[in-house]
């Protein structure tokens, strides 16, 4: 109900719409209509009230509700029901919680979360409204062993999202967005399954978007920034979520369908931080040099070595370091 008003209020923005209207669209009484009001005052719903006149809308809060990201949502599944919490432990721990009977598609963001994760077991920084913390519940019918390419997935959607707000960025295969050798964007994903079949697919982003340097614990300053931070000013929140949503869609959808991920491919090769580049392979605590030739077209990375043997690494089994600073 309190999504519907919010509705009516943006289709009539900077018009007085009265509570009897509002009570007789929505078939509740205007006691409840006033009481809704009151509750989304206090959500930083900014609304003139005048006796005999209504209500009007005057601004809306910085809030990653479906109500206020909608409006830019393009897509068929992705993102169109989304939990929203001011906070979690983790957005990837509450969807593992409900993901059985969830749809796929379904979002969970919170405003802050208090024990993000992030790989290798590490924590994820997740101030409170200055990210975008979310997860991502999927269910393709794909056998276990493709799951990784959805992180793929997911950082040329994050790519493409900042790109549409006029921001360049590159993606360190296979986990991570960055811009100027920081960090913006990590993703971790998760999935349940049995031996041929995927139960689900938790795909968790975290996104630094207006974080400020005292936000980054000292440690993580050379190798984290946010869009603020880059840009100079504050990023729409609500805007980029649904772009990345959107463009997350358009690439999945031939994945899921008939496992074509040539798209998401071309993107990770052009925007690709590590191409060229010397880096270092962390497996089982055993470290090579190489250089980074290509990502082949079942996304791995083409690694050459000193000695000119070459290896395709599959992600999720490596850790892969740059030379110099964090790529
Ligand atoms: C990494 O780079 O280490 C991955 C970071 C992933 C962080 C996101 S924030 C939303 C989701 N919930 C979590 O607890 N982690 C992921």
């Amino acid at each position: 109900m309190k999504g519907e008003i919010i509705r009516l209020l943006k289709e009539n923005i900077g018009q007085f719409i009265s509570g009897e209207k509002i009570s007789q669209k929505l078939g509740v009484s205007r006691t409840a209509v006033w009481k809704y009001i009151n509750t989304l005052k206090k959500e930083g719903y900014q609304l003139e009230s005048l006796p005999r006149k209504g209500y009007r809308l005057i601004s809306s809060p910085d809030l990653l509700t479906y109500e206020e990201v909608e409006a830019y949502l393009n897509t068929d599944f992705i993102g169109r029901r989304i939990y929203y919490y001011d906070s979690l432990e983790s957005t990837n721990i509450k969807a593992r919680d409900i993901a059985l009977e969830e749809e796929e598609g379904t979002v969970i963001i919170a405003e802050e979360q208090t024990g993000g994760k992030g790989r290798l077991g590490r924590n994820w920084i997740s101030p409170k409204g200055k990210g975008i913390w979310m997860s991502i519940i999927l269910k393709p019918n794909l056998d276990p062993s493709k799951v990784a390419k959805i992180t793929l997935i997911g950082a040329a959607a994050v790519n493409q999202g900042l790109k549409d707000l006029g921001i360049k960025s590159q993606i360190k295969w296979p986990n991570d967005v960055v811009i100027g050798h920081k960090k913006v964007c990590g993703i971790l994903t998760e999935m349940s399954c049995e031996l041929n079949m995927i139960n689900y697919v938790i795909m968790g982003m975290g996104i630094n978007v207006n974080l400020d340097e005292g936000d980054f614990p000292k440690e993580l300053a050379h190798k984290a920034t946010s869009l603020k931070e880059v840009v100079g000013k504050e990023i729409d929140r609500k805007k980029l979520l649904a772009n990345i949503l959107n463009h997350f869609e358009k690439l999945y959808i031939p994945f899921k369908e008939r496992e074509d991920i040539s798209k998401t491919i071309e993107i990770c090769r052009g925007e690709s931080a590590l191409l060229g580049q010397e880096v270092r392979i962390i497996r089982g605590g055993i470290e090579r040099t190489g250089k980074a030739l290509d990502i082949d077209d079942e996304g791995q990375l083409i690694v050459e070595y000193g000695n000119g043997e070459r290896e395709a690494i599959f992600s999720g089994e490596v850790s892969i370091r740059g030379m110099e600073g964090y790529i």
